[in-house]
C-alpha cells in the first residue's frame, strides 16, 4: 500500500510544533510496517535543505489565479528519514526561512496544495492514500473531487484528513476564490463556513476519513471546535481518533544526541541528577531544589497567559523550595512578562524565549516535573516525551492530556493532573508535587519507572492508520 503524506512541517526538514513531529515519525513506522509511505511538503529555506542532497523528480506550470507559476519537486536522495521525502518549490513563495508567518500564507499554501495536485496527475500509478494533515492542505481533498483540471484523473483517490488543531483553520475571503483553479461551481458550499472559505471546514466535508489525534480531542471537538462544532456533530459518522505516538529512536534517553549524560530505566536516578546538575549550572539555578519546567507555544491554548501569575505565586509561596525553567515562544506580551519576571523572582525562575531543539531535550531530561495547563490539547506530545525521560508531567485534563496521564491518587496512576486552566490549579498542583518530591522520593522513583516503562512509539497508532486506510478502496 503507497501512503502519500501532504503537510506543512515534517521534523528535521521543518517543525513549528507537534505536526512536524507526528509528520517526521509516522510515516517511518508505517514503512516499518511493510507500507511504502512517503511526505510532500513545500521546500522552505531550512539548514536540512542546504545540507542534504537532491533529485529533481518533476518541473510544471500552473496559475494562482492569473498568476503563473512555475515550480519544481525534488526528492532527497538517499531516503535518510526512512521515507521519501519530496519537497515543491514555488520560486518566490514557499522558500523562506519560517514555515508561518507570512502576509501571503494564504497564496503560498493555495499554491502548494495546486501543485501537489498537478504533480500526482503525472504520476503513472497514483498512491492508495492520501493523507493531509491540518488545513494547510485541507483543500486537496476538495480539489480531488470538484476541481476541472484534476477530478478525471484523481477523483478516487481516497483522502483521510488529520485535525491536529482545530483552533487554526486557514479561512478567508470569497473575494479570493478567483486564486482556486476553475471547479464545480454547484458544489461551492464545500468550500463554505459561515460566509468565507474554510479550509479546514472543507476537509472535514470532502475527505474520505477525518481522524483526530486523542479521543477526548474528538468528542470535545462536538462541543468546541472554534465555530465549527456543528461541523463535527453532522459528520461525525466519518470521524475517529487515533492517538499520536512518538519517535522513541529519537526521543530516548540512552542515545539522545542532544543529552551529555545517557541513562536508562535501571539508570535513571544518577543519570537524571546528572542531567538536571547540568541543566541548573547553565540556568545558574540550584539543583537541590525541585525543578519545574514548561517547554511550548505561549499562546492562550496552552495557557501560558496565566504562567506569570502561577510563577510568581509558586515562587513567592515557596520561598527558596523550587526552581522553574521556561523555554517558549509565541505572544509578543507574554515574553515580555515572562522575561522581566526573571529579573524580579531573584534567580528562581529563568526562561529562554525562543525555539530550541536541544535545551527542549535537555530540559526534558533534566526536569522533575513538566506542567502543561493547556486550555485546549489535542493531543499534546510534550508529555509522552517528559515521561520516556521520566519526568512527571503536570496536565490540565483536557484532549490527549486526559488520554495519558493518570494522577497518582489514582489506581495505576503517576502523574498530577488537575480541572481548570486556572492559578488557583496550576498553585495547587504545584504543592503536590513538592510534598512529593520533599517526602516521598522512594514513591516518586516509582513513578519515574513505570512512566519510562510505557510504550508510547508509534508501532501502535502507525498500524491503525494502515488499519483505516485498508477500509478505503476505490
Ligand atoms: P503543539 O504542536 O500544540 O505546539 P505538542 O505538544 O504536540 O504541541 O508539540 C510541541 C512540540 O514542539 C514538541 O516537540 C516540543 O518539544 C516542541 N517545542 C515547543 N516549543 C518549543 C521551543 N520553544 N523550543 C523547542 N521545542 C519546542
Ligand atoms: C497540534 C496540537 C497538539 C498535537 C500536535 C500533533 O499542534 O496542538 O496537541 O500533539 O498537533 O498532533
Amino acid at each position: 500500500m503507497e501512503i502519500l503524506h501532504v503537510a506543512a512541517e515534517c521534523f528535521p526538514v521543518a517543525k513549528a510544533g507537534g505536526l512536524g513531529d507526528v509528520v517526521g515519525a509516522l510515516p517511518k513506522y508505517q514503512n516499518k510496517l511493510g507500507a511504502i509511505s512517503k511526505v510532500v511538503m513545500p521546500m522552505y529555506r531550512t539548514s536540512f535543505l542546504i545540507e542534504n542532497e537532491w533529485q529533481l523528480v518533476h518541473e510544471g506550470g500552473q496559475f494562482l489565479g492569473e498568476q503563473f507559476f512555475h515550480y519544481s519537486v525534488i526528492r532527497e536522495k538517499t531516503n535518510r528519514l526512512g521515507f521519501d521525502l519530496y519537497l515543491v518549490d514555488i520560486n518566490g513563495l514557499l522558500d523562506r526561512e519560517k514555515v508561518y508567518g507570512y502576509a501571503d500564507d494564504i497564496e503560498r499554501f493555495l499554491a502548494f496544495q495546486i501543485t501537489v495536485c498537478d504533480w500526482l496527475k503525472s504520476w503513472s500509478r497514483l498512491p492508495d492514500i492520501v493523507h493531509c494533515h491540518d488545513h494547510h492542505c485541507g483543500l486537496i481533498p476538495f480539489l480531488f473531487k470538484y476541481a476541472d483540471e484534476f477530478q478525471s484523473r484523481l477523483h478516487n483517490i481516497p483522502t483521510v484528513f488529520t485535525v491536529h488543531n482545530a483552533q487554526y483553520q486557514g479561512n478567508f475571503d470569497w473575494g479570493k476564490s478567483v486564486l482556486l483553479p476553475s471547479y464545480d461551481s454547484w458544489k461551492w458550499s464545500m468550500l463554505d463556513w459561515h460566509g468565507q472559505i474554510n479550509p479546514l471546514a472543507a476537509a472535514i466535508k470532502s475527505s474520505w476519513r477525518v481522524t483526530t489525534v486523542s479521543h477526548s480531542y474528538l468528542q470535545e471537538l462536538r462541543q468546541q471546535a472554534a465555530g465549527l462544532e456543528k461541523l463535527f456533530e453532522y459528520e461525525k459518522g466519518k470521524c475517529s481518533s487515533i492517538l499520536n505516538g512518538i519517535d522513541a529512536d529519537l526521543w530516548n534517553p540512552e542515545k539522545d544526541p542532544y543529552l551529555l549524560f545517557h541513562f536508562t530505566i535501571n539508570s535513571f536516578e544518577i543519570g537524571k541528577k546528572k542531567n538536571k546538575e547540568e541543566l541548573c549550572n547553565n540556568f545558574q539555578l540550584d539543583p537541590a531544589l525541585p525543578l519545574f519546567c514548561f517547554i511550548g507555544r505561549l499562546v492562550g491554548e496552552k495557557a501560558a497567559d496565566l504562567l506569570p501569575a502561577a510563577i510568581q505565586h509558586a515562587i513567592n509561596r515557596h520561598k527558596g523550595k523550587v526552581n522553574i525553567l521556561l523555554l517558549g515562544s509565541g505572544e509578543k506580551s507574554i515574553e515580555n512578562e515572562l522575561y522581566h519576571l526573571q529579573h524580579s523572582l531573584g534567580g528562581y525562575f529563568k526562561c529562554s524565549i525562543g525555539y530550541q531543539e536541544a535545551l527542549s531535550h535537555s530540559m526534558y531530561a533534566g526536569a522533575d516535573f513538566l506542567l502543561m495547563p493547556s486550555r485546549v490539547e489535542p493531543c499534546g506530545l510534550n508529555q509522552l516525551y517528559a515521561m520516556r525521560f521520566g519526568t512527571i508531567p503536570m496536565v490540565r485534563r483536557v484532549g490527549g492530556l486526559k488520554d495519558t496521564v493518570i494522577d497518582m491518587g489514582d489506581d495505576g496512576g503517576y502523574g498530577i493532573c488537575f480541572n481548570h486552566a486556572s492559578v488557583e490549579d496550576i498553585s495547587h498542583s504545584i504543592d503536590r508535587a513538592i510534598a512529593l518530591y520533599s517526602n516521598e522520593p522512594t514513591q516518586m522513583n516509582h513513578f519515574r519507572k513505570l512512566m519510562m516503562g510505557f510504550d508510547f512509539s508509534w508501532n501502535k497508532a502507525a498500524q491503525l492508520y494502515l488499519d483505516l486506510y485498508k477500509t478505503l478502496k476505490y
